[in-house]
């Protein structure tokens, strides 16, 4: 369930459809899949792509995406705050970066520069498209990180982030859903 949140103007939608809405009008593809596994910790890569194929196969044919992963961040991971900070500040890809949560949850800032900052927490079933080129940044959280999510490619070298060092991510860095 995810979450829309306009700090500035003290927005916060929590409907999918208005949020899909929301999105749509601004060239973000934003969806919600469902599925019937529920998965344990030690449910492997293969597992999960499996179990959403039905949605994953059709979303990757109709956008020439050619190859999918998942990635998992808990507690235990080594070396968080570095990879944290590696997404924390502002930047952009040059292809579409594409999440799809599989379970846990992580907060997609986005500078469209036209109109305030937003952010979209995302969640178990949240599917968020970044098109190549937006301003955007990304955070799991300080403590107990917890992400385990399908990311999907067209060619992962673009995936790089290339920074902006607006720094205006700081301008949002105690932010809290309410
Ligand atoms: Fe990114």
């Amino acid at each position: 369930m995810a979450i829309l949140s306009i700090p500035e103007k003290g927005v916060q939608i929590s409907d999918a459809n208005q949020i899909r809405t929301f999105f749509n009008e601004r060239g973000i593809f934003f969806d919600q899949w469902s599925c019937d596994v529920v998965f344990d910790d030690t449910a492997s890569q293969e597992e999960i792509l499996a179990a959403y194929e039905k949605d994953l196969k059709p979303f990757m044919v109709n956008g020439g995406y050619e190859t999918a992963d998942v990635i998992s961040i808990n507690s235990l991971t080594e070396n968080y705050d570095a990879i944290r900070a590696k997404f924390l500040a502002e930047h952009i890809h040059t292809e579409d970066e594409i999440r799809f949560f599989v379970d846990g949850q992580g907060l997609f800032w986005f500078n469209l520069e036209t109109e305030p900052v937003f952010n979209l927490l995302c969640q178990r079933g949240d599917l968020i498209s970044v098109p190549a080129g937006s301003k955007h940044w990304f955070d799991a959280g300080e403590s107990n990180p917890f992400v385990k999510a399908i990311r999907i490619f067209i060619d992962m070298s673009g995936w790089v982030p290339h920074y902006t060092d607006s720094g205006i991510e700081q301008n949002f860095k105690d932010f809290r859903i309410q």
